[in-house]
């Protein structure tokens, strides 16, 4: 059956490169939550947009399930295929196409990292701003599908914001042309902006125009300690009204502690409980007084117990890595994670409460806080023991995220900010949106493919 099926794939598009390697099913059938155990039926890796129709019209005539594949960076599960799918890796479709000096715009294949966008924006004296650890890795179509955020939302937005034209092949396997870079349309619904943050389950994202933006002027890094959780906003609003920032990304000792011992260099003398990480422009005498001024503020009122702004771009660099260390640090952890959302101003209330409850119920974990505090997002990562099961862990946590998902519902938040639901949360995904708005998703979803054959059980069973 299963050669049969394969057989038939090449038979339907000739030129397609296949992968059918144990080695290669259990590469391409799993993302970073190593939760799931990948069983796909193959790996085809498409060089056109040609030959990203042909898999999906092929799709539609075998009634074979398909899940398109980025860097597989993903936390979410999104890109996972447990379940005989046909693996749709983009890694092939990874160069940039045209740039438009007048547009300021980018046409990118989807395959493309994202840091080779960053380089390809650079060379033409620009920069395409969303930016996060993972990359090196991770696609500018899996950023487009998560809608991904990452450390300098707080000045540039999220993905969605830099999305001028995507290119997406339906599940039927026809070709829509989205937005085609323009900056005014107002002819109906925006599919460009539905596919995004859409996980997979609407279309394949082939190619995006990607706009691109001046480089700041020059900024500085300063890592500040701080004394207590509570804090946190006081310092992060005496920061923002006098400097401009780009970044406001908080960790505690304990990320501090696994990053160390991962090789990067201890920042400060003393152990502090808190750290935040920000970064601001820092271009003249002025910007400079101000971040003093900000400093010495959070000083002289307790907040800050000490602090150190960067004097190089390779000091800048090192106060960073404190913070994007994190995740790679925890990995062998296999960590169970919570990326949660709230209002900004609502923030104070629901860390409290959510400090308290995270308290009460992982005595006996490691769990490691931190996140993008200025974009109101929180990673709460629970580490497994190792005396402990993965069901039994993975059980434990589930039981917690239930609550956790009551007191989101409560603060209006969200349940994914900006890794998405995927496997991971889909079963909380209705404390963060109503029955009306899940019904009418799943609707969306039917009339993109009415045979759910794209990335089927993520996000809903529809
Ligand atoms: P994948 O993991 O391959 O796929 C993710 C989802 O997108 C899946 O549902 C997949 O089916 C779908 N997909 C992929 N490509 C396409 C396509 N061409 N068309 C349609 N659907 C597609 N995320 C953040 O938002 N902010 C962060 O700060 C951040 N930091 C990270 C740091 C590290 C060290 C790591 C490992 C991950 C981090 N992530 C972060 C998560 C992850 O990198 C992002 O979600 C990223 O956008 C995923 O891109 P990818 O190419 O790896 O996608
Ligand atoms: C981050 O902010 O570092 C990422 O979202 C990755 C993570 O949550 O582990
Ligand atoms: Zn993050």
């Amino acid at each position: 059956m299963t050669d049969s099926r394969i057989a038939s794939l090449q038979q339907a598009c000739p030129g397609l490169k296949l992968k059918t390697d144990p080695a290669d099913l259990e590469h391409y059938g799993r993302d970073w939550t190593r939760r799931w155990t990948p069983a796909p039926l193959a790996i085809a890796l498409p060089a056109t947009v040609e030959e990203v129709q042909a898999v999906m019209r092929w799709s539609a005539g075998e009634g074979v399930a398909v899940v398109p594949s980025g860097g597989r960076t993903g936390l979410s599960g999104g890109a996972v295929a447990a379940n005989g799918e046909l693996v749709l890796s983009l890694e092939r479709m990874n160069k940039a196409l045209a740039y438009d000096a007048v547009d300021r715009t980018l046409v990118v294949q989807a395959g493309m990292p994202l840091e080779a966008v960053h380089n390809a924006a650079l060379d033409h004296g620009l920069i395409y701003p969303v930016d996060f650890a993972a990359r090196g890795s991770c696609t500018i179509g899996g950023n487009i599908a998560t809608n991904a955020g990452g450390i300098r939302v707080i000045r540039y937005g999220n993905t969605r914001e830099w999305i001028a034209g995507l290119k997406v092949v339906t599940a039927s396997g026809e070709l829509l042309e989205l937005n085609k870079g323009l900056i005014k349309n107002s002819s109906g619904y925006d599919f460009r902006q539905l596919l995004i943050g859409s996980e997979g389950t609407l279309g394949v994202i082939v190619e995006a125009t990607v706009k691109l933006t001046d480089p700041p002027p020059a900024s500085n890094v300063m890592l500040l300690a701080l004394p207590s959780f509570e804090v946190l906003m006081q310092v992060f609003a005496a920061f923002r009204a006098r400097l401009q920032l780009q970044a406001f990304e908080f960790f505690t000792d304990r990320a501090l502690e696994h990053v160390l011992a991962h090789g990067a260099q201890a920042p400060f003398d003393e152990v502090h409980p808190y750290y935040v990480v920000t970064e601001f422009a820092a271009g003249d005498d002025a910007q400079e007084a101000a971040a003093m001024a900000a400093f010495e503020d959070c000083m002289g009122n307790g907040w800050v117990s000490d602090g150190v702004i960067s004097a190089s771009d390779a000091q800048a660099a090192q106060l960073w890595r404190l913070r994007e260390g994190i995740t790679e640090s925890l990995a062998r952890y296999k960590p169970y994670k919570n990326d949660v959302s709230v209002r900004i101003s609502a923030m104070p209330a629901f860390l409290a409460e959510t400090q308290a409850l995270i308290g009460q119920a992982y005595p006996h974990f490691d769990v490691v806080w931190f996140g993008h505090i200025g974009d109101g997002n929180l990673h709460i990562n629970v580490l497994k023991p190792d005396d402990t099961s993965d069901a039994d862990f993975v059980a434990q946590c589930e039981h917690v995220t239930k609550l956790l998902a009551q007191v989101l519902a409560r603060f209006d938040g969200s349940i994914s900010a900006e890794h998405g639901i995927g496997l991971v949360k889909k079963g909380y995904l209705d404390s963060t949106r109503g029955p009306a708005e899940i019904a009418l998703m799943k609707a969306v979803k039917r009339a993109f493919d009415p045979q759910a054959r794209l990335n089927p059980g993520k996000l809903f069973d529809v």
